[in-house]
């Protein structure tokens, strides 16, 4: 018989046939007259109840079984004549893949996230894992979906890198050295024993290489992981975390805008559709997302409004909010900012655009008023910040000029100068957070429960 997946057999099929399942024991219970096992096998949120009376053979074996062994087992799907499930497997025989024992760390108690974070191995087998990674994997699903579309290509950046695109420094240094007083090697002779013959980096960003790809292809996206040794112990941020990024020619910033939004509510749009389950378990269990909230934001559109006007707002603001930083032009926002302005403000997700060129990258292109950069971020209730983007310096005077001032070495980026000296033209992109949208979809609360092995500062397990 072949082997069928709880999913299937909860939707569509026939009962009153014969039907094979794999999963593990979430629960057993014995009644009086009867056995019942809640099996998942983490296709669905759902699990299957499998029913077994004293008169079938394999009753006596269910002795053996506890919380979280391995099971094959089959028998006939019914009707449920009791509430919380519409079929249920009569079973007739069971064969055990592995056993577990009482010192499996998931007993039936709920456990807190904290906990969970410690045996981030087993976690994905509990009902908010499982919903985690379904949500995730539709949003990742959607992405393609979604720029495949509109004539996007996948552009493949690659990991290993020997700039720092964000200009920040957040890197990590990538050496075969076991000396670690190599890590700090940084003139020319030190480094030419590297693998490379020089310094290499982990990459914060895919985004300058996408550029090549869309300077000739016209339209890309990456989706890839990237890396940053930020000592921010925060509830948003990753050491590693993966991110998508269009990159658009011929594009400029209101154009990237309008992608983002697009974008965003396209993928809520498939998480409401694919993942009902999963969305009406976060909002009962977790109540940091609302479905319906959800709804009405898969169809309105964003705020915009200017950095200038935003620090007007939050000034005012500050007037009734206590801020723990005060607001101020030439600042870069906090995130207790971002969500001041699209939660209390706007009460949805607001778009942030033309910043002061001082706290933002070297690439973005400079504005009329030879201050602010034609950057945007998108900014969402319950978060801050999802997307950081801008329209790209296109033209190489001005792009030398401001690495000079921000002192970036332009010998490493003469291949990216090259995209201005040949054949230049307006060209924007953003870039998109990808736990940060797992957590906005499923309102978890710490990007450590958006992953499945999330690294942060002084933690590598698993
Ligand atoms: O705003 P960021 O730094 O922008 C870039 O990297 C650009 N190169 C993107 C582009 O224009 N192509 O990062 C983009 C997004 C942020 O808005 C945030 O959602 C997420 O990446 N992000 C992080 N997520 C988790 N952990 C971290 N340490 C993150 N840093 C940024
Ligand atoms: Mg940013």
């Amino acid at each position: 018989m072949k082997r069928q997946r709880i999913q299937e057999l909860l939707k569509e099929s026939k009962t009153e046939q014969q039907v094979l399942v794999c999963g593990w024991v979430r629960t057993k219970r014995e009644s009086r007259h009867c056995t019942f096992i809640e099996l998942s096998d983490g296709s669905c949120q759902k699990t299957l109840q499998l029913v077994a009376d004293p008169d079938c053979a394999a009753y006596a074996g269910l002795k053996q079984l506890l919380t979280g062994c391995a099971l094959k087992a089959w028998g006939t799907l019914k009707e449920s004549p009791a509430k919380g499930q519409s079929r249920e497997l009569h079973l007739e025989g069971f064969e055990v893949l592995g056993l577990s024992d009482q010192s499996y760390p998931l007993q039936k108690k709920g456990h807190s996230l904290e906990f969970l974070r410690e045996i981030a191995h087993l976690r994905p087998r509990t009902n908010t894992f499982g919903a985690v990674f379904r949500v995730r994997d539709a949003i990742a699903q959607e992405v393609h979906r979604f720029f495949r579309q509109r004539g996007f290509l996948w552009a493949h950046t690659p990991i290993l890198t020997a700039s720092d695109c964000e200009g920040a420094g957040e890197l990590f240094r990538v050496s075969t050295h076991r000396d670690p007083s190599h890590a700090q090697a940084s003139s020319a002779e030190e480094t030419q024993s590297e693998f490379f013959g020089r310094a290499a980096h982990l990459t914060v960003s895919g985004q300058l290489e996408a550029e090549c790809m869309a300077m000739s292809l016209g339209q890309v996206y990456t989706f890839g992981p990237t890396f940053r040794a930020e000592n921010s112990n925060t509830s948003r941020h990753l050491a590693e975390f993966w991110m998508v990024e269009p990159e658009v020619a011929f594009a400029d910033l209101p154009e990237i805008m309008t992608l983002a939004e697009d974008f965003i509510r396209a993928l809520v749009a498939a998480v409401l559709k694919e993942c009902p389950d999963e969305l009406a378990f976060f909002e009962k269990m977790y109540r940091n997302i609302r479905i319906s909230e959800l709804e009405t934001l898969a169809s309105e559109t964003f705020a915009r409004i200017s950095y200038t006007d935003a620090i007007a707002l939050l000034k005012d603001g500050a007037k009734k909010t206590r801020f723990e930083f005060q607001p101020e032009w030439g600042a870069d926002l906090q995130t207790e900012h971002e969500r001041f302005l699209s939660e209390t403000v706007f009460g949805k997700p607001v778009i942030v655009h033309d910043y002061p060129k001082d706290i933002k990258a070297f690439y973005m292109r400079l504005n009329d008023d030879m201050r602010t950069v034609a950057a945007m971020d998108v900014l969402v209730p319950g978060l801050g910040e999802l997307i950081g983007g801008s329209q790209r310096e296109e033209r190489l005077g001005h792009l030398e000029a401001r690495m000079k001032e921000m002192e970036i070495p332009t010998q490493d980026l003469q291949w990216y100068l090259d995209l201005r000296r040949f054949g230049t033209a307006p060209h924007a992109g953003f870039g998109m957070g990808f736990e940060r949208m797992v957590m906005y979809l499923t309102g978890m609360q710490n990007i450590r429960d958006s992953i499945l092995c999330p690294r942060t500062p002084k933690s590598i397990h698993f």
